[in-house]
């Protein structure tokens, strides 16, 4: 969209929004020069109503290596935080078509250990989409490739927020269309779970200034 001969950065999610504006004086991009692999994908003007669940939904699975494992022979956790950042990162990539940054991750218990051997499937789905963040469910199983056995050993919650290729500021995202009453449900929870999570970055922002370190 062009505004005063300059190419907006629309947002998808809706009506433009100057909070998501790109450099001062700037009412969104311009693309100057080469263009890079995020710059081509701006300004999409076909913008899509809204995207369902199904739409981004990602399943990843990795076979523990010896590589991956600590001395117990077990995964190494942070090994599996990135396999659940990576997938959950997918699912906003594919739901905004932005470039997107992790903005938080909850607190996860890892409930099982996943062997040297053993299969670790990722399944991630979006369940909540607000301006430019979206909230991911990530869910870690393991399989015992000889046996079959499953067994479910942790859930995660990331937010993700959308930014504009060229300014790097957060920008709209379209709208989650929900279809099913489970998704719904989860939908509901992930309202609380966004006021709670936005309730903590607001004490530790506070407690970032206390401390002189914001
Ligand atoms: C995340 C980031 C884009 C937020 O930028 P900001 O200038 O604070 O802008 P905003 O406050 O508008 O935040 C953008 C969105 O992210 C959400 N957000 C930011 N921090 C959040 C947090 N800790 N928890 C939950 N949501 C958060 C905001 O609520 C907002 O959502 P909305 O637009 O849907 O209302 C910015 O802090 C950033 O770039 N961080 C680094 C990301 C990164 O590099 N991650 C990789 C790991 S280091």
């Amino acid at each position: 969209m062009e505004r005063n001969g300059r190419l907006i950065a629309r947002s998808e999610g809706g009506p433009y929004n100057p909070r998501f504006a790109g450099a001062p004086g700037v009412a969104g991009a311009r693309i100057h020069g080469h263009p890079t692999t995020f710059q081509r994908t701006v300004t999409p003007e076909t913008s899509p109503p809204g995207r369902r669940v199904r739409d981004s939904a990602t399943d990843m699975a990795h076979i523990v290596l010896p590589g991956h494992a600590n001395v117990h022979g077990s995964v190494l956790g942070g090994t599996v935080m990135h396999w659940i950042d990576m997938a959950a990162a997918v699912v906003a990539n594919r739901h905004s078509r932005r470039p997107v940054v992790t903005a938080a991750i909850d607190d996860m218990a890892f409930l099982a250990p996943i062997l040297v051997g053993e299969l670790a499937m990722i399944r991630a789905r979006i369940t909540l989409v607000d301006r430019s963040s979206m909230e991911v469910r990530v869910e870690v199983d393991s399989e015992n490739l000889l046996t079959g056995e499953r067994r479910h050993t942790g859930t995660a919650y990331l937010t993700f927020a959308a930014i504009d290729a060229v300014t790097r500021r957060p920008v709209a995202v379209p709208p989650l269309l929900l279809e099913s009453d489970e998704e719904r449900a989860e939908h509901a929870l992930g309202l609380e779970r966004r006021r709670l999570r936005l309730e903590r970055r607001r004490a530790r922002e506070a407690a970032d200034r206390a401390a002189g370190v914001r």
